[in-house]
């Protein structure tokens, strides 16, 4: 693909406090993160090691919130709702009016992103490709939401957004969900193989796998590492989201 997919975002802020009331300064700063690293703009991509600046990709999508309503009505896409509960979990209760959240937005159209706080320490969670609609979208926790506001460290450089979306768009973790074994995949071919999550910022390289010298991509958004320590996508994993988004994601690119 040589043309940019703009994406519409629906952001939905559940709260029972006023700090998880974010601001729309605070959700703007994460708009600005995923149209700088879906581009490989982000000025950390410097870090990535030499041997795997080849390999980086500008996945060409871009977000913006979106401008019109269901009903096609002007809106700012945010939308703001006050809740009685105080925490959630990724049982989707967030994403229903009756259970105290609030409802997707039709998800062929809209990225529905909730942001509200999670529970046992969850930055967010993300539905693949295939679910219902009423569930589909990403969730992420307000203190990794963004660069500002209640972001807080080591996630507040809004790659948890980053990363949930790649799910969204099929993309699976970097180590392919087998913990510490080798045989898991994540059905890349440029990623290698890895163990088991990377968390924190380690150091280069990290082997696992027999994937020495050069070790685990721990800098790739689908690992578990540190906001400033994550900072590409491979060629491959654009080129699955690319899938995604000429298939079961057809819609949201028109
Ligand atoms: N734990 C979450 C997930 O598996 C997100 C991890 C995000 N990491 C980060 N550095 N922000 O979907
Ligand atoms: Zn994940
Ligand atoms: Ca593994």
């Amino acid at each position: 693909r040589q043309g940019l997919i703009d994406i519409p975002v629906v952001v939905h802020v559940v709260h029972s406090s006023p700090e998880q009331n974010v601001s729309d300064a605070q959700i703007h700063s994460q708009i600005d993160v995923l149209n700088r690293d879906f581009r490989a703009s982000n000025p950390d991509v410097s870090q990535v090691p030499a041997v795997w600046q080849d390999l980086v990709a500008d996945a060409r999508l871009q977000f913006h919130l979106a401008r019109t309503d269901p009903l096609g009505r002007p809106t700012d896409g945010i939308t703001r709702t006050e809740s009685a509960v105080d925490d959630w979990d990724t049982d989707d209760l967030v994403k229903f009016s009756l259970s105290g959240g609030q409802d997707a937005w039709p998800a062929d159209i809209y990225l529905n992103l909730w942001v509200c706080q999670l529970r046992r320490g969850l930055l967010g969670y993300a539905q693949f490709p295939g679910g219902a609609a009423s569930t589909d979208g990403v969730v992420v926790t307000h203190t990794a939401l963004g660069t500002t506001g209640t972001a807080t460290a080591p996630f507040d450089g809004g790659r948890t957004a980053v990363h949930e979306i790649g799910h969204w768009l099929n993309l699976r973790h970097i180590w392919g969900d087998d913990d510490e074994g080798c045989s898991g995949s994540d059905f890349v071919a440029d990623t290698p193989n890895q163990a088991g999550a990377n968390t924190g910022r380690p150091a280069f390289p990290h082997v696992t796998c027999n994937n020495g010298p050069d070790g685990d991509m721990f800098m790739n958004y689908m690992d578990y590492t540190d906001d400033a320590a994550m900072f590409m996508f491979t060629k491959g994993q654009s080129a699955r989201m690319d899938a995604t988004l000429d298939n079961a994601r057809l819609t949201l690119t028109r």
